[in-house]
């Protein structure tokens, strides 16, 4: 069986990659198993300045998923290269994707151009889709001409490939699918949470602190799978499919909707062990669909 997959050049042993967010900086889920099994990991949304993320209460349980205001809690940009990344090293060498956010352009240039010259990184995944922040994240995702001019500045400063994230909080996706190509975007990340909120009863009020947050988990998979589909009937850009993907049928369904590869968010919060045991199914499965090389099923829903 043949899992691997590409992604502008760079070669993955099979499509699953932990979701930026659900994933810290890899180190935690070293001690449960060898990291390099993954196709790739992408890290922590990452910014200049260390941030500590939205007052508490930040998450809301769902059913079938849950709503999150982390708010781009991080270390900052220097600390991700001095100490993250250091430490990553001794524990994972396979392909390493930068998860960059920002509130200006220049911030998202700033970290690009650091990431950039990490050698662990191989590709910068640029989040304009955070619903968890004003005045940056994604308010620069949900307009085409915002998403343009991001695409084109993060692209001048760097070498390596950058893949847009989505944001799904908009009209029409494949409009701004098409702004990231023409602002030169090697392929997109698709989609981010949609935005969502509860309201406690006892308290009548709400129950996350900043109000709204992002709402992902297995109930926003079929949301996803449509919008990966129509994003990839409009560009011609690799993509990777995100959006509550917690099976190894999830994934075979984001391929042929015409994703790449696949991110795994949310599951890593229920089950720490789920892209490992997604990729030791992945073959199993492959052979029950009669399936020998997995990116031959890219696009075929299509
Ligand atoms: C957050 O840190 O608020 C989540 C990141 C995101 O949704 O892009």
């Amino acid at each position: 069986m043949n899992t691997e997959v590409t992604l502008s050049g760079i070669t993955l042993s099979n499509p699953i990659i932990p979701a930026s967010g659900t994933f810290g900086y890899g180190k935690e889920f070293s001690d449960l198993y060898d990291l390099n099994i993954l196709g790739a990991i992408s890290f922590k949304g990452t910014t200049r300045e260390e941030r500590f993320g939205n007052p508490l209460p930040r998450i809301a349980e769902c059913p079938m998923g849950l709503i999150n205001s982390v708010g781009l809690q991080n270390p900052g940009v220097e600390a991700v290269i001095n100490k993250e990344l250091p430490e990553l090293a001794k524990h994972y060498h396979k392909p390493l994707i930068a998860n960059i956010s920002g509130f200006s352009i220049e911030e998202y240039t700033y970290c690009a151009e650091r990431l950039d010259k990490q050698d662990q990184v191989s590709l910068l995944e640029v989040n304009v889709s955070c619903p968890n922040v004003h005045n940056g994240g994604m308010a620069y995702g949900v307009s085409p001409d915002s998403v343009y001019d991001v695409t084109k500045a993060v692209k001048a400063v760097t070498t390596k490939p950058i893949y847009i994230k989505l944001s799904p909080n908009v009209t029409d996706i494949s409009e701004i699918a098409k702004a990231c190509e023409a602002g030169g975007a090697d392929g997109l990340s698709l989609i981010n949470t949609l935005l969502g909120m509860r309201i406690d009863t006892k308290r009548r009020s709400c129950v996350i602190a900043n109000k709204m947050g992002g709402f992902s988990g297995p109930a926003v998979f079929p949301v996803a799978l449509r919008m990966v589909y129509q994003v990839a009937q409009s560009t011609h850009l690799p993509i990777i499919g995100i959006g509550g993907v917690s099976s190894t049928n999830d994934v075979i369904e984001m391929m042929m909707a015409g994703a790449s590869a696949v991110q795994i968010g949310s599951a890593n919060l229920i089950n720490p062990y789920i892209c490992k045991e997604i990729i030791e199914e992945l073959p199993q499965k492959m052979a029950e669909l009669d399936i020998t090389k997995l990116s031959d099923i890219i696009g075929v829903a299509l």
